[in-house]
């Protein structure tokens, strides 16, 4: 079921009722809490807070991501908008739509964007860019669209010459199983001639990497830590944040950071309104984020797998981070 409100500030269609919501977070937390090692899905670390720590992350001096896909933005939004020759945008995981500006005023340039669709779980959020949105690019048709990228790819509007564009690295939170499933369904959305963006962040020193996943100031484990919040806001819980600590490392094998919430002390959690008790062992881990870090190649090798043909790969000047253009 979906809903649709309109306002003067663009348009929100709703796959995702609170109701919705609400009964997947069960389900998935009465299967990852009970499962060994215990796990939970990113997507639960953006209530509001959580989206306004991310924001906070981006402009941390050890989080580089965002700040080189923006330069890449910077110099080929004009190279990108004229390849893609979309007159339709579709951002998945949009968040604020920060950097997606970019490409926004080059379609403006090329004078040629009917319309800019932003998906998200986080509807406060995708609600107050839609808002700005449109007022700032009042000669597009600026629509919202609460759903997840895993389930509403085929519910998005159809129509025009589309580029879908996943930003951020938001690809690489996702497990290689699911990152396949997720490129097979967006290269079935598509038609021919339709293109995907897609950000990608690169293998890099160690160091840095973890650094990035635990700033000095702390800003990542709050966002991590937030996450026993919505479990004890959405859930009638009992998680005491003092009782876990954040850790960030890398998994040289499987080439991703691991963001997990480490229990200092054996405990009991209960989570009442699903009736739910959990036991945490003195330093047992719940994993709450993957965040791949790609080789050029496998890259291509996964969009070609999935059906596009990469017609464009671009970096930053320190190769940091990747944009891929692939058409279907
Ligand atoms: N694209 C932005 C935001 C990245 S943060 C950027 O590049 O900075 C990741 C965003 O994806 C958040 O806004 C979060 O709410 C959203 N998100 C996470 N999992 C999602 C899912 N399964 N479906 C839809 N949106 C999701
Ligand atoms: C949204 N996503 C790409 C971010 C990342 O880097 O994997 C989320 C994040 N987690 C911790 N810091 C940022």
């Amino acid at each position: 079921m979906s809903s649709s409100t309109t306002s003067g500030d663009g348009a929100i269609t709703v796959h995702l009722h609170p109701d919705a919501f609400e009964q997947s977070l069960r389900q998935e937390v009465a299967d990852g809490l009970t499962r060994f090692p215990k796990e939970l899905s990113p997507k639960w670390l953006y209530d509001d807070l959580g989206c306004e720590l991310f924001d906070q992350i981006t402009r941390l001096p050890e989080y580089y991501p965002t700040r080189a896909e923006r330069k890449i933005l910077e110099t080929r939004a004009d190279e990108i908008v004229r390849l893609s020759a979309a007159d339709t945008l579709i951002e998945l995981g949009s968040g604020t739509s920060d950097k997606t500006r970019l490409l926004l005023d080059a379609f403006a340039g090329a004078g040629r964007l009917d319309r800019f669709v932003a998906l998200d779980v986080a509807e406060a959020t995708l609600r107050d860019a839609v808002a700005k949105l449109s007022v700032d690019y009042s000669s597009t048709e600026v629509l919202g669209v609460v759903g997840d990228f895993n389930v509403h790819l085929d519910q998005l509007p159809s129509g025009g010459r589309r580029l879908i564009a996943f930003l951020g690295g938001t690809v690489g939170n996702l497990h290689p199983d699911e990152r396949a499933t997720f490129l097979a369904a967006a290269a079935s959305t598509m038609t021919p001639g339709d293109t995907l963006l897609l950000g990608t962040d690169l293998v890099k020193d160690r160091r840095r990497l973890v650094d990035a996943y635990d700033d000095a100031q702390g800003v990542t484990a709050a966002f991590n830590l937030n996450l026993l919040d919505v479990l004890n806001r959405e859930l009638d819980g009992d998680f005491d944040r003092s009782r876990f600590e954040h850790v960030a490392r890398f998994d040289e094998d499987g080439s991703f950071i691991e963001m997990r919430l480490r229990s200092v002390a054996e405990q009991q959690v209960h989570l009442a309104s699903i009736d739910l008790t959990v036991e945490f062992a003195r330093g047992e881990e719940l994993r709450t984020e993957i965040s791949t870090k790609f080789r050029p190649g496998s890259v291509r090798a996964e969009l070609t797998d999935a059906g596009l043909d990469p017609i464009g790969q671009w970096t930053d000047p320190d190769d940091d981070f990747a944009l891929w253009l692939a058409r279907r």
